[in-house]
């Protein structure tokens, strides 16, 4: 990989300018005005700035001893500091090649990998998964496949939310007035419907209210009866959920839910006051910050006063026993912005319950999914958009746009073209913008043949695709590429594909598959743009040869990258 060799030989470099830098630090990444170069570092300043030198003066002894005449154009010492690299042609082609013949795709496996947890989805059981939970579904998904790409080992793990008071609520309504019609047809509505019920009923009867207590006691105490019914909730509830895990692709190594951890939660409690971490407070148990001002008044419970444990306990409960069992290097957990502070909060207790368990610890949140009314994404009559629906919709929209593109096609494969371009737009529109910022869901943008969109990147990869059925047609023996990158456009095209490996890196870095999307976007558009310009088919035999590989490869980075968030490709549309 260009970039990796320049590192390598800028680390040599300032290894014997500066004998104690930590070279990990030294990186290379692109630049981010292509006016100046292609590649960019900017560690020097920070090198300088720790032992109080002149930058400038160090990139210049640096640079001395920097031999990148392979690679790259003489290196520029720019601004206070940052050096500039302009590959050369032929580094580039000598890359191009080697992922030819199939040695990488240009990017590199870790040379240390890591092991690292991702909780995500982790719906609540009798209840509708909502379109947050499809949002932690979709992130969490191509976070996972991006660092197995990248050569981590991954655990995944649904954290599913099957315990908890409304326990107390759902058993009551389940043996008042059950109708197991409308269980069988919609499990998961009918279980909502008799929550909402009892709760609606639970402020103002006392005689209801006392009930459900009793029953979540009973459960808790395990009554056979609760239990069974509590199972069943369970039991039915999963099975809803996998029919939309296994048409979005989604698959859980684990899916240890909350209930896994009950009998924990009371040794977790002894042990933080045992250590002088939690402490009783108004008969409730808590765990205070008075050294860390911004939860310096939000302060944790990890028991409430009717000695009943809760989500902090259960997530506490749960950490420890993922360090026990699979020593994790990091752990992931994606959920909506509004588990900010619960995160802080684990985190915090976590850090000084365990201080010399070094793992990472990250909180992937996330914005909200808005309706064009720009409030909280629901129906028209204001009710939470039930997930088989929205899919569902997804495809028959999808195979409108497929049927008017491609009217000659069979249906069945109309359906199925239909099917991977609906599904991919979901997850697209939800992968692309800033996963911090909330989005305005709408289906004509995300069904757009235009634009940052998947069906764009879909039907790109179909354009590739279809020069190779003609190209199979001419009979002469192709030549061997040897990438001159005459064109402007072929070495734009060939630049942007070999930074394939450097946004990956960014993406696991930050948990942030939008870098991704951006990334393939502007390689579809130079894509376009070559292809407009530079003939393929009709070139000389060496030229045809060249430009047939840079389609080639295009091909593949678009349909890894597309792979790695989740969405499939097909081969016309
Ligand atoms: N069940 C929770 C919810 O629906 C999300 C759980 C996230 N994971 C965790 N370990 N807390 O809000």
């Amino acid at each position: 990989m260009l970039y990796k060799k320049l590192e390598e030989q800028l680390r040599q470099a300032v290894a014997q300018v500066v004998p104690d830098a930590d070279l990990n630090t030294v990186q290379v990444r692109p630049c981010p005005d292509p006016k100046f170069g292609d590649y960019q570092s900017n560690s020097l300043m920070a090198l300088a700035k720790e032992r109080k030198k002149n930058p400038r003066q160090i990139a210049t002894e640096v640079v001395a001893k920097l031999d990148v005449s392979a690679l790259a154009e003489p290196v520029e010492i720019a601004g206070p500091g940052f050096l500039n690299f302009r590959a050369k042609k032929e580094a580039l082609g000598a890359v191009l090649k080697e992922a030819r013949e199939g040695q990488h795709l240009f990017y590199a496996t870790a040379r240390q990998p890591r092991t690292i947890i991702v909780d995500f989805s982790s719906p609540n059981v009798a209840k509708a998964m909502h379109v947050g939970h499809i949002r932690s579904t979709i992130l969490g998904d191509a976070i996972t496949r991006i660092l197995r790409l990248l050569g981590h080992r991954v655990i995944t793990d649904n954290h599913i939310g099957d315990w908890g008071t409304q326990f107390g609520k759902l058993l009551v309504g389940w043996k008042r007035e059950l109708n197991e019609q409308a269980l069988a047809a919609d499990p998961l509505a009918e279980m909502e419907r008799l929550y909402k019920k009892v709760n609606a009923e639970f402020e103002q009867n006392e005689e209801i209210a006392t009930q459900a207590r009793q029953e979540l006691v009973k459960l808790q105490n395990g009554d056979p009866e609760d239990n069974a019914i509590w199972k069943r909730m369970i039991e039915l509830s999963l099975h809803e959920f996998d029919k939309i895990y296994a048409r979005l692709g989604v698959k859980f190594d684990h899916a240890l839910g909350e209930s896994y951890y009950n009998s924990a939660l009371k040794g977790v409690v002894q042990r933080l006051r045992d250590i002088g971490l939690a402490s009783e407070s108004e008969g409730a148990t808590v765990v205070f910050f008075q050294d860390i001002p911004e939860l310096k008044e939000q302060p944790a419970i990890i028991q409430k006063s009717d000695g009943g444990a809760n989500y902090t306990t259960t997530d506490l409960a749960t950490i420890n026993y993922r360090i026990e069992t699979w020593k994790p290097d990091e752990i992931v957990y994606v959920t909506d912005s509004r588990q900010q502070l619960h995160f802080k909060q684990l985190f915090a207790i976590f850090r000084r319950w365990m201080p010399d368990v070094k793992v990472r610890l990250s909180h992937v949140w996330f914005g909200m999914i808005l309706g064009p009314d720009n409030k909280p994404f629901k129906t028209r009559t204001g009710e939470n958009i039930k997930l088989t629906d929205l899919l569902n919709e997804a495809e028959e929209r999808a195979l409108a746009v497929v049927t008017e593109k491609n009217p000659e096609l069979a249906e069945a494969e109309r359906k199925e073209i239909a099917r991977i371009v609906g599904l991919g737009a979901i997850k697209y529109s939800d992968l692309a913008p800033n996963r911090q910022s909330d989005y305005v869901f709408s289906w004509e943008k995300m069904l757009a043949l235009n634009g940052n969109t998947a069906p764009y990147l879909q039907y790109a990869y179909t354009r590739v695709r279809s020069i190779f059925r003609k190209a199979a047609e001419s009979v002469s023996t192709p030549l061997e590429p040897i990438f001159g990158l005459k064109e402007p456009d072929e070495l734009t095209l060939a630049k942007h594909l070999v930074t394939f490996g450097l946004v990956l890196e960014a993406v696991a870095d930050d948990y942030r598959p939008n870098y991704l999307c951006t990334y393939l976007y502007e390689l579809a558009g130079h894509f376009a743009r070559f292809y407009e310009n530079c003939p393929v088919l009709k070139a000389e035999p060496q030229e045809k040869a060249d430009r047939l590989a840079l389609c080639e490869l295009t091909g593949r980075v678009l349909k890894q990258g597309l792979n790695v968030l989740g969405i499939e490709t097909t081969e016309r549309m």
